[in-house]
């Protein structure tokens, strides 16, 4: 397909003679005699580079590009400027023209700077197309929310993505913590940078560190060669500490430094490496507790709390079924060749009823297999595993696993009844037998 050129230009003669040559060479040519009429053709059409005068009638040749690239980011400029104007003209490449000429024009070499901007011009669409494709896999928009607490998590989001706070994210097992992290990392300055994931929960303490600070060859048996571990592999970017609870105590330690220095040394090695590193951490279990058990370092925990998210479960913010629902079955849909249009009303009644202790993957799940057991164009109940149907849970019971520690036991107790009354600290001081600045005291210690 032929390249189309704007050349903006007011001295006529010189405009319609490169328009000439232009077309000459095989390009489609448009040809604007001020700034303005300039600004609006490459708006309106689809140009590939756009050759420029610098100082243009009506509006200035910078302003031309400064405009021009607010809307169309990959349109490429090259300046045509006269003798005494390198100055503006090395300002216009600041600006982003790929490269300027003084008049008068040397044709030949106007012609190679035209070719080699075009190929320009093609690298950065194709660069550009990518990162969509890569972002559309993970940004923001593909974490569901409607409810006034997902909302505030995508406030938190927002306002730490573009900073370098290392973020910790709580949530139960489910809640979509590996999902934030993504969002947080892809919306961030770092997003072009590596992403690395490491679960300090699924690995032993001595993989785990050779893994996170790698290793220098025969550190120990089977460490045959050199390896570089997550923080050399993230330098640069962001690195996921998921289950970040079950590091054992050595690991901590030397994690502690990489935060308070950016340094470490590879596994069996003495050289000191230095790494710029983000970190965000995930757990579904209180980090807190865990500290006052002295099973996690209190220095670290500040280190890793600089920021932190909450992940409410599902049944917290059951509004959102219905947005998820719809989400999955597009997602869905296209990974198994269905045409599934949506959910029944009684099926999605049942869904709203159930209590999620998976949170958003059990729904995942389940609406995967209720979608590859429907005939029809709708999910209907009859599709729905039969737990889901049968809700046994009563809302009014409280279930305590065995082991639960006693604090842990009161903390649930003052919020399913503060849950249960509204917020009503009267009637549930009343239900509990206990008096209304026990319940205030507790409310504000248990931060409910
Ligand atoms: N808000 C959401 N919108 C869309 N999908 C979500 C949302 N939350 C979670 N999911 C989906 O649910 C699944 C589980 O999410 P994720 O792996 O992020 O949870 P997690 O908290 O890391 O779980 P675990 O503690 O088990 O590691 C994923 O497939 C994720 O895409
Ligand atoms: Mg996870």
């Amino acid at each position: 397909m032929k390249k189309t050129i704007l050349i903006a230009e007011d001295d006529v003669n010189v405009a319609d003679g490169l328009g000439q040559y232009l077309k000459k060479k095989d390009y489609e040519v448009i040809v604007a005699y001020d700034g303005l009429s300039a600004l609006e053709i490459a708006k309106k059409e689809d140009i590939n580079l756009l050759l420029t005068d610098l100082l243009l009638s009506k509006l200035y040749g910078l302003d031309l590009i400064r405009e021009i690239k607010k809307e169309k980011p990959d349109i490429q400029f090259i300046m045509m400027t006269a003798f005494g104007d390198i100055e503006l003209a090395v300002q216009a490449m600041k600006e982003g023209a790929y490269d300027f000429l003084t008049k008068p024009l040397d044709l030949r070499k106007l012609g190679i700077l035209i070719e080699k901007a075009l190929e320009v011009q093609v690298l950065s669409l194709r660069n550009r197309q990518l990162q969509q494709t890569l972002e559309a896999n993970y940004t923001f928009s593909n974490v569901i929310g409607r409810s006034s607490l997902m909302k505030k998590v995508f406030e938190i989001v927002r306002q730490v993505s573009p900073r370098r706070s290392n973020v910790l994210i709580y949530g139960e097992s489910g809640t979509g913590k590996e999902l934030i992290a993504n969002a947080i990392h892809y919306n961030s300055p770092r997003a072009s940078m590596p992403f690395i994931k490491v679960n300090c929960g699924a690995l032993s303490e001595g993989v785990l560190e050779s893994e996170l600070f790698g290793h220098e060859r025969g550190a120990f048996t089977g460490a045959v060669s050199k390896r570089k571990g997550r923080f050399e592999l993230a330098h640069g970017g962001t690195i996921f500490l998921d289950e970040v609870s079950e590091m054992s105590p050595a690991t901590q330690v030397k994690l502690l430094r990489v935060l308070q220095e950016g340094e470490f040394e590879r596994v069996g090695g003495d050289k000191t490496l230095k790494v710029d590193i983000r970190v965000i951490a995930a757990t579904n279990k209180d980090l807190w507790t865990a500290v006052k058990a002295g099973k996690f370092r209190e220095d670290l925990f500040y280190r890793l709390n600089v920021v932190k998210i909450d992940l409410p479960p599902l049944r917290e913010r059951k509004e959102d079924i219905p947005f998820l629902v719809t989400h999955f079955i597009e997602k869905f849909n296209k990974k198994h060749d269905l045409a599934i249009q949506g959910i029944n009303h009684k099926a999605l009644d049942l869904l709203s009823l159930y209590d999620w202790p998976g949170n958003v993957r059990e729904l995942e799940n389940c609406i995967e297999s209720a979608m590859l057991s429907t005939n029809g164009n709708y999910i209907l109940p009859v599709n729905l595993p039969a737990y889901v149907k049968t809700p046994s849970r009563n809302e009014k019971n409280i279930v305590i696993q065995i082991g639960t520690p006693l604090a842990e036991i009161e903390r649930l107790v003052y919020k399913k009844t503060l849950e249960e009354t509204k917020g009503n600290k009267t009637k549930a001081a009343r239900l509990l037998g206990v008096g209304v600045r026990t319940v205030h005291r507790k409310a504000l210690e248990y931060g409910l």
